[in-house]
């Protein structure tokens, strides 16, 4: 079987971390007890779940003026970054407040991350092709130049519609074949509270479409035409939730190309979230591999 390659193609961000006491609300100034600066953004957090989990992992991106940490980053984790380029202005960031409870809240500066064009995606994707995956979230701009390019390659496409905005319905959809998602935006998109009724909503909209569904604290599910599985999720102390999205992204997609079935993809993902979960930071705070066959 030909190995399939992985692209992300996706945002690069510096995450300035504050933990709080709780989240400041409208006219309040609160202090913030510490400052963490550290790597993320979901392109490069994803990119970095899949090389954890031994994927053959491309991140296509844009890092600024101030982004050499982001690239190190990569690099240190097996990243292919042939594809980063960079721009001559500031790169994106983000400012995320933690709270005592390990819940945060992240506002998000695209700066870079904004500035792809379309010539370069044609030069990225020439050098991939049928069956490879690529791997989507909404912190770039031009999704829907990518989806259609990679749909006429072939390629499987995988959306996380993160952080979710209306325009994206009007991405071409329908070329996607996965779409993995969290209660929030399943909400955002359909309207629907209930996971069952989510499910209902892409089958009868997108009868293609392979659907992931995660739900925090009550597991995750995914339905495949063939399949509907379920998992529970895995209980640890909760430190930082910052990062456990994307790490159960890579995870189950790593999986998926290995061979694995839905349902073992599910288990193995929601370990490896588990353990994001349990750690500060985000790309740093994701497991190897080999610390989720350990367990
Ligand atoms: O999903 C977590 C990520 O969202 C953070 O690393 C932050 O950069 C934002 O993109």
């Amino acid at each position: 079987m030909t190995k399939r390659k992985v692209l992300v193609y996706g945002s690069l961000n510096l995450d300035y971390v504050y933990q709080v006491k709780h989240f400041p609300g409208p006219g309040e100034t609160a202090a913030a007890e510490t400052l963490h600066i550290s790597s993320g953004g979901k392109g490069l957090n994803q990119a970095v779940a899949f090389a954890k989990a031994g994927a053959e992992t491309y991140l296509a991106g844009k890092i600024g003026t101030d982004g050499q940490s982001l690239r190190d980053a990569c690099e240190k984790y097996g990243i292919d970054t042939r594809y980063l380029m960079k721009e001559d202005s500031p790169g994106g960031h983000a400012v995320i407040q933690v709270d005592e409870k390990g819940q945060n809240s992240i506002l998000v500066f695209g700066g870079t991350n904004k500035m792809h064009r379309e010539e370069e995606m044609d030069q990225v994707l020439k050098d991939f092709q049928e069956g490879d995956y690529l791997i989507l979230q909404n912190e770039i701009n031009g999704l829907s130049y990518l989806i259609d390019a990679a749909w006429k390659k072939n390629m499987e496409i995988v959306l996380n519609p993160s952080p979710y905005e209306p325009s994206l319905m009007e991405c071409g959809l329908q070329k996607l074949s996965w779409m993995i998602l969290n209660e929030v935006e399943a909400c955002q998109i359909t309207g629907e509270n209930q996971p069952e009724k989510v499910l209902e909503y892409f089958k009868e909209k997108y009868p293609d479409l392979k659907v992931v569904l995660t739900l925090g604290e009550e597991g995750a599910m995914c339905t495949t035409g063939e399949t509907y599985c379920k998992v529970p999720c895995y209980k640890t102390e909760t430190v930082d939730t910052t990062g456990a999205g994307d790490t159960f992204t890579g995870y189950y997609f790593a999986e998926i190309i290995r061979g694995r079935s839905p349902k073992e993809a599910l288990d193995t993902a929601s370990k490896a979230a588990a353990v994001t979960v349990s750690r500060k930071g985000a790309a740093d705070a994701i497991p190897f591999l080999k610390e989720i066959l350990d367990k």
